[in-house]
């Protein structure tokens, strides 16, 4: 081995200039390099375009009261083991195009009477308090706001959403090696046991990384699919950075397990390809969401203050960190962290990526829910010098989802086709030089949203899939 890597650091060394960087020169199976032991040709170079990050102080911390109250009593729950109850709570599909609208539902959420759940220039899904549905049905028939009744009663849908296995299932589970499925959401447990079982089963093509861990002392696992071709081009792909996202999680193991158990019948695109799959960006916060509080979204870390808990880690990447869309709030749903990379789960993302030897040409980031195909800038509305080739890439990979599945996604610059939040992790993946770096909100445009049920999982998996062929065709063209 010892003069194996040597012969790796002098070919890299004397062909810094001329070739794409020597990545993979180790069997698969092995430690995965990193950089520093490997020279990269781009440690040297800065791009104008995109190396200065503006960060900007954060504010002071504002105080909500309501907010505090809830997470007092949301804590008390926690200590009891209490699940959040929704019951009663509804979902809402509001109209944002008549003016005062979003005015009127940025007071209602200051006092802590909705939250969002997703929305776009001209349309808001908002999750009334179950509390508060006859005060908010008041304001709006005042304000003469129209908006549909999506879900009548939240709970009902969670209590629904995710069945236990059927017998069948069960026995399949203990004779796999596995208790991986994808007809039902799993906790991280499983989850994690499937990438382990994966590793073990084809030592030669799949192996795992703990690349950090979460707050609370989660591993952050990464998989890796790779023939260790060293001309490989390389694809990271990642998943539940929002904790309530369900699907997330479930597709990027989809994804895994296909490629994983059929690599030598695949394609060629597929493997020319190192594939680094990290399916539970945001392990604490999933787990909260199944033992606790089904809406979470956040990570789990308390802020400085004390005075709420977790960040959201897409809006704590040092790419414009603390820009628009983004709050200093501690107590907000968007709440950006004390700095860029404050937290554990998004410092471990970026240090994996950066410190890699691996030629990373596509960064992909599923969330839910909307059916969006995002590429950058989210942090404002402008778009990076090759965003021709981000929109043609995105538009082919959508349309092979459509006619897969015939679900429609919209392709565009996120800051546009959404709105602008900055801190996200494709911004900074784009900003490391990762030429094709896309936020994909999956499945469904909201009629269950969040609470999807199971019998999405595979069609989702299967659309999602069909796109990542389509972007591993597009990586291997000359
Ligand atoms: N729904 C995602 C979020 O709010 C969209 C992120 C898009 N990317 C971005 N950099 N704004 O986190
Ligand atoms: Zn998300």
């Amino acid at each position: 081995m010892k003069t194996g890597s040597w012969t790796v650091v002098l070919l890299a060394v004397t062909t810094v200039a001329l070739c794409s960087p020597l990545i993979n020169e180790l069997e698969p199976g092995q430690e995965w390099p990193k950089r520093g032991s490997v020279k990269q040709p781009q440690d040297e170079s800065e791009d104008e375009e995109t190396s200065p990050e503006k960060i900007s102080p954060s504010e002071p911390e504002s105080e909500i009261p309501g907010e505090i109250k809830e997470e007092i009593s949301l804590l008390a729950r926690e200590a009891e083991n209490v699940k959040v109850d929704y019951s009663g709570a509804q979902l809402w599909k509001v109209s944002t195009e008549k003016t005062g609208v979003r005015a009127t539902l940025g007071r209602l959420r200051r006092r802590n009477l909705i939250s969002t759940w997703a929305g776009n220039q001209t349309y808001m899904d908002i999750l009334i308090k179950s509390n508060a549905v006859q005060n908010v049905t008041r304001i709006m028939k005042r304000e003469n706001i129209t908006y549909d009744i999506i879900i009548e009663d939240l709970q009902k849908r969670i209590n629904e959403e995710n069945p236990p296995l059927d017998e069948n299932e069960i026995e399949l589970q203990d004779r796999r090696g596995h208790r991986m499925t994808w007809k039902q959401y799993h906790r991280l447990e499983d989850i994690h046991g499937f990438m382990d079982y994966l590793a073990k089963t084809y030592p030669k093509i799949v192996s795992v990384n703990t690349i950090g861990k979460s707050y609370e002392g989660r591993d952050l696992k990464v998989l890796r699919i790779s023939d260790g071709k060293p001309t490989n081009k390389a694809v990271f792909i990642d998943g539940g950075f929002h904790a309530r996202e369900w699907i997330s999680p479930a597709t990027v193991t989809y994804i895994i397990n296909q490629i994983a158990e059929n690599f030598d019948e695949e394609s060629d695109d597929i493997k020319n390809i190192d594939w680094y799959m990290l399916p539970v960006v945001n392990p604490d916060g999933y787990e909260y969401t199944h033992l606790t509080d089904r809406l979470w979204r956040k990570n789990r870390r308390p802020s400085i203050s004390r005075q709420c808990i977790g960040a959201d880690l897409n809006r704590n990447f040092g790419y414009r960190w603390g820009g628009r869309g983004s709050s200093s709030n501690p107590c907000s749903d968007i709440y950006r962290g004390s700095r860029a990379f404050s937290e554990p789960e998004s410092r471990a993302v970026s240090d994996f990526i950066k410190t890699s030897t691996a030629n990373f040409t596509a960064y992909l980031s599923y969330h839910s829910y909307g059916q969006y195909l995002l590429y950058p800038w989210g942090y404002d509305t402008a778009v990076p010098p090759d965003h021709n080739d981000l929109d043609f890439v995105g538009k082919r990979i959508a349309a092979a989802i459509e006619t897969t599945g015939g679900s429609k996604y919209t392709v565009g610059c996120s800051s546009r086709v959404l709105y602008p939040a900055s801190g996200g992790s494709d911004d900074w993946a784009k900003g490391q030089g990762i030429k094709y770096a896309y936020t994909i909100e999956l499945s469904d445009t909201g009629r269950y949203g969040f609470i999807l049920p199971t019998s999405y999982i595979e069609p989702v998996g299967r659309e999602s899939l069909a796109g990542i062929r389509v972007l591993a065709s597009e990586l291997n063209k000359p």
